[in-house]
């Protein structure tokens, strides 16, 4: 070991190599594992040492323990069989990506701190705003997550309110701001509003129609009374793709009211914004050029691992005038000419993200990437016509993408009792280890969730889990 103590070249080499051999076997093999942990709280705790080792351990004993305890306690996300939340995956190309960007190590917070980060950063963003049929001249710049994109969009509608200097004057003893979504956005609008200090009352959450989505006209009524009541209206968050079905607002109409009310939009597109990479999909995003602000997250159905969000602005000259902090310590040469992208976020450290998405968009292609996510859509046709096939279910909510939301009928069973049979349906599934199914509650019922997303996911999986469904069935019926 060297002075550093760090490996010696020579040995990282060798166990480098065995590592990448570790990788490649288990993802030839992650389909043989059971999708969801099936350890018990406080389990992995117990294996671990209560204390950190006194002295260096082998690189060697540590990936045993990798083996013995940190796979038997992971929930694999890059399983086929993953179907909960919405699911995500790291192709290879990316997982090299990952280990270049801890190679490099480099801070992109400000362009002189690593130039190539930067203007990688800019380049592919641009490249996937091309992609998915944006307008030219919007400005990105990737954040860690869609919770912070959006916190980041609606912290520039407040600063954007004219009058309230709330950067300089904090929020006290002003006027009392307000911002919509429907009661279907993403609680990541709720949780900003906290963090603004809006608080939860600054929310107004907006009915949405039978099929999930927001209604212009009762935006326009709401915007209305709490004008009248003495609230400061300022932002609306249209979603494309919600969180339990993927409904889609429509954004035209929503643009229409925030135009007429001079509101900021913030478009939330974290989980639908990927699917526009397919160009008969494009008119998912209809509408979303008019947004001052919009979060599309590749670590959802990008094929990117997490994390990594993409955030456009119309406006980044106010996102700037909501972050920039200038520290002499930070000031560069170059401020003038080139953007530091520290000024776009709460965060100053920034990771080399770009370097995974380049590399899985290079991997791919436009072509392929477009490929993937339309067989997504087929596979969740597929799966949905199934359920429509079996009078024993009954679909609850529309499929435009790769969500599917549907609920076994009951036989006899209502209200909770038809929840709860579900709820053991679910259970039943989720302990085979070949899938694992989420949920969502929709006009108060309990409803299943298959979500495809993973790139290894093929019908063969599918067809498993609508077989475990039924044979769940069988159980709970008993
Ligand atoms: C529509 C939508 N917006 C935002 C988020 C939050 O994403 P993140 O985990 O990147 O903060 C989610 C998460 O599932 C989501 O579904």
């Amino acid at each position: 070991m060297p002075h550093s103590g760090d490996l010696d070249l020579e040995t990282f080499r060798a166990e480098g190599r065995r590592l990448v051999d570790w990788i490649a076997r288990y993802l030839e093999g992650v389909e043989q594992l059971p999708v969801l942990a099936r350890v018990r709280p406080g389990e992995v705790r117990a294996a671990l040492p209560p204390s950190p080792p006194a002295r260096a351990e082998a690189l060697e004993t540590i990936l045993a323990d990798v083996d013995r305890v940190i796979v038997p306690g992971l929930t694999h996300w890059n399983h086929p069989g993953f179907f909960a939340y919405f699911a995500n995956s790291s192709p290879t190309p990316a997982i090299l990506g990952e280990m270049l960007t801890a190679t490099f190590n480099v801070n992109a917070m400000l362009w002189k701190t690593s130039p190539a980060a930067t203007e990688l950063e800019i380049t592919v963003l641009d490249w996937l705003r091309q992609m998915t049929g944006l307008p030219e001249g919007l400005f990105g710049v990737i954040q860690d997550s869609a919770s912070a994109a959006t916190l980041v969009g609606l912290a520039a509608a407040r600063e954007a309110v004219p009058g309230l200097d709330v950067r300089r004057r904090g929020l006290v003893g002003q006027a009392r701001l307000r911002m919509y979504a429907s009661d279907q956005a993403h609680s990541s609008v709720e949780k900003a509003g906290i963090v603004l200090g809006i608080g939860q009352e600054g929310l107004r959450k907006v009915p949405v129609d039978s099929e999930f989505r927001m209604e212009p006209r009762a935006l326009a009524v709401a915007i209305a009374e709490d004008r009248a009541a003495g609230w400061t209206p300022f932002a609306v968050t249209a979603t494309v793709g919600t969180t339990s079905t993927t409904s889609i607002d429509p954004v035209s109409a929503i643009a229409d009211v925030c135009a007429r009310e001079r509101l900021w939009l913030h478009v939330d597109a974290a989980y639908t914004g990927s699917a526009a990479v397919v160009p008969e999909l494009r008119g998912l995003l209809q509408g979303c050029e008019r947004a001052d602000s919009l979060v599309m997250n590749p670590h959802k159905w990008l094929f990117v691992p997490v994390d990594l969000s993409a955030f456009y602005t119309r406006r980044p000259e106010v996102v700037k005038a909501a972050f920039s902090l200038m520290p002499e310590y930070l000031r560069t040469a170059e401020e003038a000419v080139a953007p530091n992208l520290m000024d776009y976020g709460v965060s100053l450290g920034r990771r080399f993200r770009a370097l995974k998405l380049w590399m899985v968009i290079r991997s791919f292609g436009h072509e392929g990437l477009a490929a993937r996510i339309r067989e997504h859509v087929r596979l969740a046709q597929v799966f949905r016509g199934w359920v429509e096939e079996d009078p024993a279910f009954e679909m609850m909510a529309p499929t435009p993408l790769s969500v599917v939301c549907f609920r076994w009928r009951g036989d006899g069973l209502s209200g909770p009792d038809a929840d709860r049979a579900n709820e053991k349906i679910l259970d039943s599934v989720n302990l085979s280890g070949d899938a694992y199914l989420s949920h969502t509650k929709l006009s108060g019922r309990i409803v299943l969730r298959l979500a495809i997303g993973n790139i290894r996911t093929e019908e063969r999986h599918i067809k498993k889990a609508w077989e475990q469904i039924k044979n769940a069935v069988g159980q709970v019926n008993r």
